[in-house]
């Protein structure tokens, strides 16, 4: 009679485990390989190039070995307006390629065929560089490679582009990762009330070739996947970054001021010392108003993760 209970538990524990692998094993599994690339999908890889994670070309995470993501209002060959403003994404001289332009098994059945045939992508090369369109003309989007079929260079297309419409998407994804703002927020609505409060979830193939996905698995703030729908105000994002108190009073969110770095957009150095006094001087009712926030510099770390954030629509 002696530990009966544990015989029957662990008879218990051997049926489930013994049943579970029978599902996991037997049971016809779906292949994610098998996805089709959506256009949120082109959109994510051509602006976040290679990893954004942990690379050998990016080793400390500094956002180095990225795309840039740049509004074209003009033919950057006949410099003649275009029709419509479009998004380039431009990979300079010696940046990685994206995955869908080496990896084309990545963009999935019909958006791989439509890619190589008319986008053209595997006569990008590194070492000339290449600018990438998402054509959407047909029934899927593809890939196009701009620099075959049209002949944009990327010395072409960042000729003459006002620095607003130039956009460090990836370079901020790398922020993002390294930051661990996913310890805190996800970019995963479910299929549950976050329909309502943080919009759709995504679908299957708004995922492929992208590296890392930072789905994150805790929420402590709200969910990001929208979030540049919700709130696109530039300034906004500038002083909840630099100290999320000063707008929202109670948040927990830690501050970000240190992707400043040492100078602001006008190049006088960020005195950060003196802020901070000047803060608490006014949360202890003595100042009327917080000290202004000094505005990122065009290469900051602040604006590049405020870009990323920024484009999630
Ligand atoms: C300790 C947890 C924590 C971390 C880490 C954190 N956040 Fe937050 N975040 C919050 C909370 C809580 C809120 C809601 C209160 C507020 O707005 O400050 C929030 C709000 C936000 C908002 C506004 C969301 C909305 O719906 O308007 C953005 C954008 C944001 N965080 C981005 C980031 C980014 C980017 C990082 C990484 C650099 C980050 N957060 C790191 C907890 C965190």
């Amino acid at each position: 009679m002696a530990f009966r209970e544990y015989k029957v538990g662990a008879r218990m524990f051997g049926f489930s485990l013994g049943t579970s692998m029978c599902i996991t094993l037997l049971f016809p599994s779906f292949d994610i390989a098998a996805s089709v690339s959506t256009d949120v999908a082109l959109d994510k890889q051509l602006s976040a190039g290679w990893d954004a994670g942990f690379q050998l070309k990016d080793p400390l995470l500094l956002g180095w070995n990225k795309p840039l993501k740049v509004l074209v209002k003009n033919d950057p060959v006949t410099n003649q307006p275009l029709a419509e403003p479009i998004y380039a994404y431009v990979y300079k001289p010696g940046t990685s390629m994206p995955n869908g332009a080496t990896h084309t098994d990545s963009l999935g059945e019909g958006v791989k065929q439509l890619s190589i045939e008319q986008g053209k992508v595997k006569e990008a090369k590194e070492a000339s560089g290449a600018v990438f369109l998402i054509n959407k003309s047909g029934k899927l989007p593809y890939m196009e490679n701009a620099s075959a079929t049209r002949g944009w260079t990327p010395g072409d297309v960042l000729k003459g582009v006002a620095d607003e419409d130039i956009s460090h998407v990836g370079a901020g994804k790398t922020m993002f990762v390294r930051e661990g703002c996913w310890w805190c927020h996800t970019l995963l609505p479910e299929q549950t009330q976050d329909w309502q409060v943080f919009g759709a979830p995504p679908m299957l193939g708004d995922f492929n070739g992208e590296s890392p996905t930072a789905f994150g698995s805790d929420r402590k703030g709200p969910d990001l996947l929208h979030v540049g729908s919700r709130n696109a105000s530039r300034e906004w994002m500038m002083l909840h970054f630099f100290n999320p108190r000063l707008v929202q009073p109670h948040s927990i969110m830690p501050r970000f001021d240190y992707l400043w770095g040492d100078k602001d957009a006008s190049g006088q150095k960020i005195d950060f010392d003196k802020w901070r006094a000047e803060y608490n001087d006014y949360r202890e009712g003595k100042n009327p108003s917080p000290p202004d926030v000094p505005v990122p510099a065009k290469d900051s770390e602040a604006r590049k993760l405020i870009d990323f954030i920024l484009s999630l629509k």
